[in-house]
């Protein structure tokens, strides 16, 4: 392992973009779909693998919704979960704000109830078994219509008091973040924080849609805002987080190569950006190999992977006392790492 891998692996971080589904392996994949009795179109774990080849954001989603698709019980949520955290554990993660989509589950008749008990089971748990804390966030599919959200919002109601927030993914271009400004609205007034994702494959109005009209407090990606220098100097500005994800946006094609990456712009630029993993079971690697890979590519200093890692807290949605506490467990990891 090279000195810098090291000093990631040892370095403490939060994990601030994180799709549940995205994390679904090939391996549990298919003992779901046997546990469940469910038809999958592979054959084996080589097959699945081999189909995650993508050309853009709509490719991937076709096979991330068909994965989906063994998740049917309550255990199927937790096993997910727990896989997750111990997996994120291992890569020094402390805190987690993970997504998940009910409206992928509740479209195939899974009730909004069994998806929510399982996550938030694993989730509550994972502060003993792994040390990792954790805040969940339920997300908008922004193809479905407005209504579909606000029913989703409503079906969410009992759950309200254990959400953090609500977001918006899938199929960015054509589906701007003003056809949301309603249940964004809802979701305020019931004390939800706001996320959506803009600018990873949508244009920079995008990402003004979301600050000014959903009124987000993190942007995830936010990549095309680099195509507008007034909108940089705002995020930056207003402190802004951007949830960033290397090995995604490389598997996307986003970026051709991971050498052409705008984290370390981002950087330079004076915005707070994040390195997170977005959907680590089909873009090829977890929180860390996000880290190494953009790291090794740009070539990133402790100060800038330290930089990284307190952003990841900064931006988070913990107490002001407990972004010090984490913060202040990075100076000292660093400190001693330099001496
Ligand atoms: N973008 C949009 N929607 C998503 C993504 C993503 O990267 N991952 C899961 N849903
Ligand atoms: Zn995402």
């Amino acid at each position: 392992m090279s000195d810098r891998a090291k000093f990631i692996a040892g370095l403490p971080k939060a994990e601030l973009h994180l799709h549940l589904e995205g994390s679904l392996e090939p391996e549990l994949m298919f003992a779901l779909a046997r546990r469940n009795k469910v038809e999958i179109p592979f054959k084996s774990v080589e097959e699945i693998r081999a189909a995650y080849r993508f050309s853009n954001l709509q490719d991937f989603l076709d096979i991330y919704y068909q994965g989906a698709n063994v998740l049917r019980t309550e255990q199927d949520f937790f096993d997910l979960t727990d896989a997750y955290l111990k997996r994120v554990a291992a890569d020094g993660a402390r805190h987690v704000e993970v997504f998940f989509d009910p409206q992928t589950h509740t479209a195939r008749g899974i009730p909004f109830a069994v998806v929510a008990d399982g996550i938030l089971r694993a989730l509550s748990e994972g502060v003993a078994r792994y040390g990792v804390t954790s805040k969940l966030i339920l997300c908008f599919l922004r193809h479905l219509s407005e209504e579909d959200a606000l029913a989703t919002l409503i079906a969410a109601e009992p759950y309200l008091d254990r959400l953090a927030g609500v977001g918006l993914d899938s199929s960015e271009r054509g589906h701007p973040p003003s056809k949301f400004r309603n249940v964004f609205e809802a979701a305020r007034e019931r004390g939800l924080l706001l996320v959506a994702h803009a600018g990873e494959e949508g244009p920079p109005e995008y990402i003004h849609e979301a600050l000014d009209i959903l009124g987000i407090d993190r942007l995830d990606h936010g990549n095309r805002a680099l195509e507008d220098a007034a909108l940089v100097r705002r995020l930056a500005h207003e402190k802004m987080t951007l949830t960033v994800c290397p090995l995604s946006n490389l598997k996307l094609c986003v970026v051709t190569d991971l050498k052409q990456h705008p984290l370390k712009r981002m950087l330079d630029l004076g915005l707070r950006a994040t390195v997170n993993s977005d959907d680590p079971a089909y873009f090829g690697g977890y929180l860390n190999d996000n880290y190494n890979a953009v790291a090794e590519a740009l070539d990133l200093s402790h100060d800038d992977l330290v930089t990284l890692a307190k952003n990841s807290f900064l931006g988070s949605f913990l107490s002001e006392a407990d972004k010090a506490k984490h913060i202040a467990a990075i100076d000292a990891y660093a400190g001693r790492a330099q001496s």
